[in-house]
């Protein structure tokens, strides 16, 4: 399985990738987790990145480009990946074909969730995210079950500085200016498959394991 999910903010990537993650065993690479990393160890990358992510801008393609092609020739990556929010832009897009043609590998499936602005917007203002295990929350659709505590791993919660409506206002932006045509170039290859992505969790989680099974 090499799967890539695409969607804007808040589509449900990163919540059907950790689905996706229990049930097959692949692992989830988030370019978003990998430089929330950087930022929180304070490296070099994740103090360039951090000015960018919260102004809602997208960080340089050479720099995720190198992070996707160091992650996926990992061991764990043999049976497969699901990418999160990668590529992002068709340069991103145009590396990762020329990376996996050279090791005579391909994206099987690329699912796009489509999502209305307005329920986009309730759920990136709602969202609070475990800062342990990254377990996801919403405050009125997945509320944790003590406020601020992670129902998995008893961490506390945080809510992400790029999820204030200005900044999600400029990524709602970039991903229409940047990401939309990634669309076109895997329909073009065809592997791309569109998901309505309103409905509960669990339901387009059904959905999404028809698409890939
Ligand atoms: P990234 O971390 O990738 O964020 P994003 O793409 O903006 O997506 P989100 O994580 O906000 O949303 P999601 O689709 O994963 O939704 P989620 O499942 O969390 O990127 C952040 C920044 O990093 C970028 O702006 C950029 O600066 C940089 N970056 C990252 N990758 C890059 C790249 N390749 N190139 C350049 N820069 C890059 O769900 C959201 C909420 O909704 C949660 O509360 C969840 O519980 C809830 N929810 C999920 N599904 C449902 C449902 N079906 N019904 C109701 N609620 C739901």
């Amino acid at each position: 399985m090499r799967l890539i999910l695409l969607g804007p903010p808040g589509a449900g990537k990163g919540t059907q990738a950790k689905m996706l993650n229990k049930k097959f065993d692949r692992p989830q690479i988030s370019t978003g987790n990998i430089l929330r990393k950087s930022i929180q160890e304070g490296t070099e990358l994740g103090c360039q990145a951090k000015v960018l992510m919260n102004e809602g801008k997208l960080v340089q393609d050479e720099i995720v480009i190198s992070l996707i092609r160091e992650r996926i020739v990992e061991e764990d990556c043999r049976g497969g990946f699901i990418l999160d929010g990668f590529p992002r832009t068709i340069n991103q897009a145009e590396k990762l074909t020329e990376t996996l043609n050279n090791m005579n590998l391909s994206i099987d499936t690329v699912i796009d969730f489509e999502v209305s602005t307005e329920e986009l917007l309730h759920r990136l203002t709602g969202r609070s995210t475990c800062s342990g295990c990254g377990a996801m929350f919403h405050i009125a659709s997945c509320p944790p079950l003590k406020e601020g505590i992670c129902d998995s791993c008893g961490e506390a919660l945080y809510q992400r500085e790029d999820d204030n409506k200005e900044t999600i206002k400029k990524r709602l932006e970039v991903y229409e200016n940047e990401t939309t045509p990634l669309r076109e170039y895997y329909k073009k290859q065809g592997n791309l498959k569109i998901i309505q992505g309103s409905g509960s969790v669990e339901e387009i989680f059904s959905k999404v394991c028809l698409m890939v099974s």
